[in-house]
């Protein structure tokens, strides 16, 4: 399984550099106690995110730009910042977590699209380690670059179906899932399921302004696609409700909203 731990819910995403550590105590131990196979994801949160918009790297070279380069390096720095402290919460209670630096592994080739090199990943699932990986810069040839989101690193995983064999993907949030407008009645209200044909006609509900430069829900439902066609569920629960995370890691009920896949 994949466990994406939402920027949004580790961090407080409208303070810069601020942890939401007992949330990603919590959520360290529930992956823990569920005894699954994982490979965790974090997202920037209010660590990459306010960095990256301020040099514009997702958009790739801008020489208009002062220091964009230096700006690359910082939302890589900053980043990394994040991770150890996941890493070291994970360490300091002697599980064998090895952080993978994403924009070592992930390139993205114009014509080719993303490559990357699984294999880090593969071999220490192999050793029994967690993996963890997380939103970074990914490099281009051509002398270009963007951010590679963690939605997108999950779906890359996702896609090698013979080399990881995902069974699941949850995704942590800070609300309960998915808001909807009800067609018939305009309510706003949680949807508890979607499959593969409703995914393209749901009316979000307008879920505030928050900065996110990877694209927010939109490009979360297009990713969440593309996951589903590979015969894979997927899960959006409240990271901030205690237990959520172990009981969506051992198939129990948990509010959210649940992507079923479409029967092949
Ligand atoms: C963004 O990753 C990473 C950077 C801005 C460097 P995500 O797009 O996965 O982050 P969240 O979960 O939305 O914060």
């Amino acid at each position: 399984m994949i466990v994406k731990l939402g920027g949004s819910l580790i961090t407080n995403k409208s303070k810069p550099f601020s942890l939401r550590k007992k949330v990603i105590k919590n959520a360290i131990s529930e992956i823990i106690e569920s005894k699954k196979k994982i490979i965790i994801v974090h997202g920037g949160g209010s660590f990459g995110h306010p960095i990256a918009k301020k040099y514009n790297i997702n958009s790739g070279i801008d020489p208009t730009i002062p220091n964009q380069i230096f700006g690359l390096a910082k939302t890589h720095s900053v980043m990394t910042e994040l991770n150890k402290y996941i890493i070291d919460e994970l360490i300091k209670r002697q599980i064998s977590a090895i952080s993978i630096q994403p924009s070592s592994i992930f390139f993205n080739v114009p014509q080719k699209g993303i490559i990357f090199n699984f294999e880090p990943i593969k071999l220490s699932l192999e050793l029994g380690m967690i993996p963890i990986l997380y939103g970074d810069i990914m490099l281009s040839s051509r002398s270009n670059f963007s951010i590679l989101s963690g939605d997108t690193i999950i779906l890359k995983i996702c896609e090698k179906t013979e080399d990881f064999n995902i069974s699941k993907v949850v995704f942590t949030m800070e609300t309960d899932g998915l808001y909807i407008k009800n067609q018939d009645t305009d309510e706003i209200e949680l949807a508890h399921e979607i499959n593969y044909h409703q995914i393209d006609a749901i009316q979000l509900a307008n879920l505030g302004g928050k900065i996110d430069i990877t694209g927010g829900i939109r490009i979360k439902l297009n990713n969440i696609k593309e996951i589903m066609k590979l015969g894979i569920p997927i899960q959006l629960i409240n990271g901030l409700r205690e237990n959520n995370i172990y009981s969506a890691l051992n198939n129990k009920s948990v509010k959210g909203t649940y992507f079923q896949p479409p029967k092949s």
